[in-house]
């Protein structure tokens, strides 16, 4: 059971609450390079539970900062984006990318104090695909991290945005619950619907997987492991990465590169951002899976089966077919995370041993939102951002006896150092 002072750390994130202070650090994937076009209109959204303004200038630059006019405080959103910068309409102040004022319309030139004056804002890129923004100390910026799903080039990747109507932690602790895997998505499939050499049968035969869960330099990780065939055993592994990152077991290890971030809009909403090397043709690429854009704060990227509509739940394919009746892994996904409300009520849990990463990710936030409140100790890898290069997730079935650890940095070694892999020397 956990402490609602704990749960208020652990969920608020505006500024200056200790979660929202740990998120600061860390840089934040907060749109797709194609929602801004040169020029175009800005885009409004919110973040850690601050509303801002998105635009990108003549020169392609991108420009992220509070919404509030400095001056007088009318909305950036309703500004002209031309000539380098957003002109608020109100009274024609102008300001770059960087939030310099750079012309100041209504005053003057002998009194103009242009020079004094800077809108609220936060230093932005963008690297393959994805506009991310920092909006911690604006003076000390760190790199952004070498997440491998973000380096591929975008023609190569999937990249996908939904919101989320609740919590971000909850969210994502969705994500690293695996034992969820095979009721809430794969409930009415049998082992015999599987390939005889997909090890995803393993999941249908033992629906009671156990865990190994330890702590990393960068977050915590989980093997969940139940028997294979004889003498092996079926691994999933998975990991959390400060500060909200994800990578989780859904397809072989060896070919799986993948990086889900549960980002917060404000302490009721999340964006939850997958960036992969699959594409899942035909759900991807369905016109009708989300409802258009709108300019409202929470207006991107929401699903429409949804809670107005029951996740357009199927009863009958409920009986039958589908062991959740609802149509889509992250629609089954929105569902239960939403469902538990905006802000879960961990006093009412009940945790078994199948949560064993979430409670380990959960005293592995808490200890880094205190000792950052305490003494101001820097939370694991916002400073290196090469760290999160050398992680992987995926399933495999190993030998019986072989340790947990040792397999899978073996693995991954082998995918870091291609010329060692076994099928490389049968070759020579
Ligand atoms: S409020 Fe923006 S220029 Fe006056
Ligand atoms: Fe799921």
């Amino acid at each position: 059971m956990m402490m609602d002072e704990e749960s208020e750390i652990l969920t608020r994130v505006g500024s200056g609450t200790p979660m929202g202070n740990l998120i600061r650090q860390y840089w934040i994937p907060a749109l797709k390079s194609s929602e801004l076009v040169t020029d175009g209109d800005p885009v409004r959204f919110r973040l850690l539970c601050e509303n801002l303004i998105a635009f990108r200038d003549t020169r392609g630059r991108i420009g992220v900062m509070d919404h509030r006019c400095p001056h007088r405080c009318a909305s950036l959103f309703f500004g002209r984006n031309e000539e380098g910068g957003i002109r608020c309409v109100y009274h024609g102040w102008k300001f770059d990318v960087d939030g310099n004022c750079t012309d100041m319309a209504n005053v003057p030139p002998h009194q103009d104090f242009k020079h004094k004056v800077h809108a609220k804002a936060y230093k932005a890129t963008e690297r393959n695909g994805i506009v991310w923004i920092y909006m911690g100390d604006q003076a000390n910026i760190p790199p952004l991290p070498a997440l491998e799903a973000t380096l591929q080039p975008e023609s190569s990747i999937h990249i996908a945005m939904t919101q989320r109507d609740c919590n971000w932690l909850q969210a994502l602790e969705g994500d690293i619950d695996t034992s969820h895997f095979d009721f809430l998505h794969r409930g009415a499939a049998k082992a015999e619907d599987f390939s005889p050499d997909n090890p995803e049968r393993f999941g249908a035969l033992r629906r009671d997987p156990e865990y190994k869960v330890i702590d990393t330099d960068l977050g915590t990780m989980y093997g969940a492991h139940r028997p294979a065939d004889e003498g092996n055993t079926y691994w999933r592994i998975a990991h959390f990465l400060f500060p909200f990152w994800t990578m989780i077991p859904n397809r072989p290890f060896d070919d799986y590169i993948v990086a889900r971030a549960w980002v917060p809009l404000d302490d009721e909403h999340c964006m939850y951002l997958i960036v992969r090397n699959v594409k899942k043709k035909g759900v991807d690429e369905d016109p009708g899976r989300y409802l258009p854009n709108t300019t409202d704060w929470l207006g991107r990227w929401r699903l429409s089966a949804n809670a107005s509509n029951d996740y357009k739940i199927d009863r009958q394919a409920q009986r039958i077919s589908s062991y959740s009746g609802i149509t889509g892994t992250n629609e089954q996904d929105q569902m239960t995370s939403e469902s538990m409300g905006s802000i879960l009520d961990r006093s009412f849990e009940h945790l078994a041993p199948s949560d064993r990463m979430i409670i380990q990710t959960r005293k592995r936030l808490l200890l880094s939102a205190r000792a950052m409140a305490k003494d101001g100790t820097t939370p694991p890898g916002s400073r290196d951002g090469d760290a999160y290069f050398d992680v992987r997730s995926g399933y495999y079935v190993a030998p019986k006896d072989a340790d947990f650890l040792e397999t899978y940095r073996a693995r991954l070694s082998v995918l870091r150092h291609p010329v060692a892999r076994p099928c490389a020397q049968a070759a020579q």
